[in-house]
């Protein structure tokens, strides 16, 4: 008896298991905000990035790898649908550029599709570690619309939000400040409760012009005491530590996150090396404020910036001898990139802290330029992806979405496009060329920039439409105004476009001559991919627009009794 029922469940069990075998694991490594000149193997010969360079040496090293958009939420919206934000609505509008709180009502839609949503479905158990900035709630505190945990991951540990630089403690005393902040939201709430008794008794002995100059003052009142809250207490609002979807740490502690992550990430592996497993490792570093950790504070030639940066290096380095030691790597593909090109613009206060686009004008923040889109890409998967292999043609973080579900299993959606084309033929050299003939580059929802590429003469085209005016003029970037804009009177606008051969000037320093018959054939090609481009887009609604992206007491995470949200649940590793 004992003897059939094991022959049934191995019946049984035995196909399942033989398909998911065959099944890769994916491990997606993203750092946030790293510029492709701050790596080892991207030319930069002062930052220490061996881990990075090994996964390079190990695997295919992309040259001219593109992000659909030069900032986080935008950015990584694409990468995990295989869709421009501007299909999804998650482009910037209205001068929001990014989720701007934890509690906003905008988030990466429901009724998009991530890849760990296909790869769900095929068996996968999928996660995500490290930072989301995709949303969390819609119209309550707690419906989670945009969570990790309902876009198709089965685990979540990280933030919701992302670092910044409101989640440093300006240390010694943060007990003491803790409890000046409490204080003084209570001598608030208290100061309204009066000033609201006192309108209301008032009111009737007042005549109208009184009751105007009254009126103003008081909603002046509480528009101030909104602001001060939702900043002056910021890190309680959007630094917080969740797991799945508890909240466990908020404000979160800085100092053991690299270890926190690396331990998660490791578990994660551990748990699920019978496979198959999609894991999405979405680093806190390097963004500001480039919290390092002690032991690696003070040792990079590019202060804390390159600290950070080495730190981080050293958490790949730990994960792939994760893979290593579970005896994995034959059968992971491993995935490693920035959502963005490097902050150039620095923090405040100390505009050295910033980072490298290498050759590449532009950085975070700006539309068309290579330096702001163009990141470090490395594949590796022993005996399936060729090693010590450097491909310059085209690609797209979108490109991810495509080429897991089909190693997956999954089926691409046919109910809307998908931008995103499948990479193994292009890594395994199967083809000399990537399937990107046109790529298209936003800034918010403006179409700065397109690139082409023309296969027939192995040469990479871009047209800029705008350009951004620098401040001050010709500096590279925006200082002063921390991110440049993407309209109006921030930009250029070219009549004619500027044309650059990308292959013999990827710096975009010398735009070609608009009275070569040259030019005009290639701008020919390039406005009829652009008016056909346009007619695949349709209005949706606009996740980042200043409605969606207000801070909003009713969404606030809180661990506790809102307005009182705070917690450390300690280390449940
Ligand atoms: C290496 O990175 C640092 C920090 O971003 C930068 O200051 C330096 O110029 C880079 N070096 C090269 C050769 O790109
Ligand atoms: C998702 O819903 C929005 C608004 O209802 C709609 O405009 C959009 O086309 C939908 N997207 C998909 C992929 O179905």
């Amino acid at each position: 008896m004992a003897i059939l029922q094991f022959l049934l469940l191995f019946l049984c069990l035995y196909p399942i298991r033989e398909a998911n075998a065959q099944k890769p694991n994916i491990l997606l490594l993203m750092v946030d905000d790293l510029g492709i000149g701050d790596v080892g193997c991207y030319g930069n010969n002062t930052i220490r990035t061996p881990n990075i360079d090994r996964l390079a040496r190990e695997g295919v090293k992309l040259t001219q790898h593109i992000a659909a958009a030069s900032l986080c939420s935008p950015s990584r919206s694409a990468f995990l649908t295989g869709r421009y934000p501007i299909r999804t609505g998650m482009t910037g509008h209205g001068g929001n550029k990014v989720l701007m709180w934890s509690a906003v009502s905008g988030g990466l839609p429901k009724n998009e599709t991530t890849f760990a949503k296909i790869l769900q479905e095929q068996g996968y158990f999928t996660g995500i570690i490290g930072k989301w900035h995709l949303g969390v709630n819609c119209e309550l505190r707690n419906d989670f619309c945009h969570h990790p945990l309902n876009h198709g991951f089965d685990y979540f540990y990280g933030t919701p939000f992302t670092l910044i630089n409101d989640c440093e403690v300006s240390r010694p005393s943060e007990m003491h400040m803790k409890f000046k902040k409490i204080l003084w939201f209570y001598a608030q709430v208290f100061a309204t409760t009066l000033l609201t008794l006192v309108a209301a008794k008032i009111w009737h002995f007042i005549n109208i012009s009184w009751k105007i100059i009254f009126a103003f003052t008081f909603l002046g009142t509480v528009y101030f005491i909104y602001w001060y809250v939702a900043y002056a207490f910021q890190m309680y609002w959007d630094c917080i530590l969740m797991k799945n979807f508890e909240i466990i740490e908020q404000p979160m502690d800085l100092e053991k996150k690299a270890g926190q992550i690396v331990g998660e990430v490791k578990a994660f592996i551990n748990r699920n090396k019978e496979g198959p497993f999609l894991l999405f490792v979405s680093f806190l570093h390097i963004h500001t404020p480039h919290y390092t950790t002690k032991e690696f504070r003070g040792r990079s030639k590019h202060d804390l910036y390159g600290d950070n940066v080495e730190e981080v290096d050293s958490m790949v380095g730990e994960i792939l001898d994760a893979i290593d030691q579970e005896g994995l790597v034959n059968n992971t593909l491993t995935y490693f990139a920035s959502d963005h090109g490097g902050y150039l613009e620095g923090m405040e206060g100390s505009p050295h802290l910033k980072g490298s686009n290498g050759i590449y004008r532009g950085g975070k923040g700006m539309g068309g330029l290579e330096g702001g889109i163009r990141v470090p890409g490395i594949l590796r998967w022993p005996g399936v992806i060729p090693a010590k292999t450097v491909i310059d043609r085209p690609t797209s973080l979108m490109d991810i979405f495509t080429t897991v579900t089909k190693l997956g299993g999954g089926k691409l959606p046919q109910d809307r496009i998908i931008d995103g084309k499948d990479l193994m033929p292009l890594v395994q050299g199967l083809v000399p060329n990537s399937d990107h003939k046109f790529m298209f580059h936003y800034c918010d929802e403006y179409l700065h920039a397109v690139r082409w590429q023309q296969t027939s003469s192995d040469t990479i085209w871009k047209v800029h439409y705008y350009s951004h005016k620098f401040k001050p003029e010709g500096a590279g970037a925006c200082y002063g105004s921390k991110l440049c804009g993407c309209s109006g009177d921030q930009v250029i606008y070219h009549v004619p476009p500027l044309l650059f051969n990308l292959s013999n000037d990827p710096s975009e320093n010398n735009p070609l001559p608009s009275d070569l018959a040259l030019y005009n054939e290639v701008l020919q090609i390039v406005e009829e991919a652009v008016v056909h481009h346009k007619a695949t887009l349709h209005p949706v609604p606009h996740q980042l627009n200043v409605l969606n992206n207000i801070w909003n007491p009713r969404l606030q995470l809180c661990c506790g009794t809102f307005p009182l949200c705070w917690c450390n649940k300690g280390e449940t590793n």
